[in-house]
């Protein structure tokens, strides 16, 4: 099954808890929260006081991405604000192992993401221990960029390896997604597509999200 996750950090920000219903009512899987620091990654977004306010308003999965440095500091207050899944990057981790310790010991899913920059090899050692990866399809740090096809492969290398080591691995892609490019990642072996403006920025949320969901559905992973 092919999870469609909008990223709120293409939502009119001055009306969060509107922008959350409508994606819930265009039948989003969970709602993709992206959080900045203005020092791993060059924006700063919102943080756990603001998850926190979101949370009692909505019952999509909370799909946290820290894009900021030392994430251990904060694992708790994401998880107090009502996470479902907590994403670090490992370029950001002094132990990464550390922080996806501090993820699971709260009984949460966890997951490990990788810049394009990162080459997939650093990421294999991890897959054992996730419960799902981050592929970054885009530089973090913005929406609206465009895809980044030479991080593909990466998809591709993650989901062979998931196979042929019998892991159960969720596969999520974050960057420059949309209904035309969406098949490249699902052949590839993705089954959690963020997409920020090709959703949040369209009148018609509903039929964006319809049309990945069928294209996905046309394309699965292709070994
Ligand atoms: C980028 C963020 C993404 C971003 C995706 O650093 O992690 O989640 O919002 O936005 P689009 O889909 O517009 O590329
Ligand atoms: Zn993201």
């Amino acid at each position: 099954m092919i999870y469609i996750a909008p990223s709120l950090l293409s939502a009119d920000f001055a009306h969060l808890e509107a922008e959350i219903k409508r994606m819930e009512n265009a039948g989003a899987n969970y709602l993709h929260l992206d959080v900045m620091d203005g020092l791993f990654v060059p924006n700063i977004t919102f943080g756990a006081p603001v998850i926190s306010a979101l949370r009692p308003h909505s019952k999509l999965i909370f799909d946290v991405h820290l894009m900021i440095q030392d994430p251990i500091r904060y694992i708790d207050d994401f998880v107090k604000a009502g996470a479902d899944i907590i994403t670090v990057h490992l370029e950001s981790c002094a132990d990464p192992r550390a922080a996806l310790n501090a993820i699971r010991e709260k009984e949460l899913r966890c997951a490990l993401a990788i810049s394009p920059a990162t080459p997939v090899e650093q990421l294999i050692p991890y897959l054992s221990e996730i419960d799902m990866a981050l592929i970054m399809t885009v530089v973090p740090g913005f929406g609206g960029q465009k895809l980044i096809p030479e991080t593909l492969e990466k998809v591709r290398t993650v989901r062979r390896y998931a196979e042929s080591h019998h892991l159960k691995l969720d596969i999520e892609v974050d960057g420059g997604i949309k209904p035309d490019n969406i098949h490249l990642l699902t052949e590839a072996g993705a089954n959690i597509i963020v997409a920020g403006s090709a959703i949040f920025c369209s009148k018609r949320p509903r039929s964006v999200i319809a049309s990945m969901r069928e294209t996905a559905a046309e394309h699965p992973y292709k070994k």
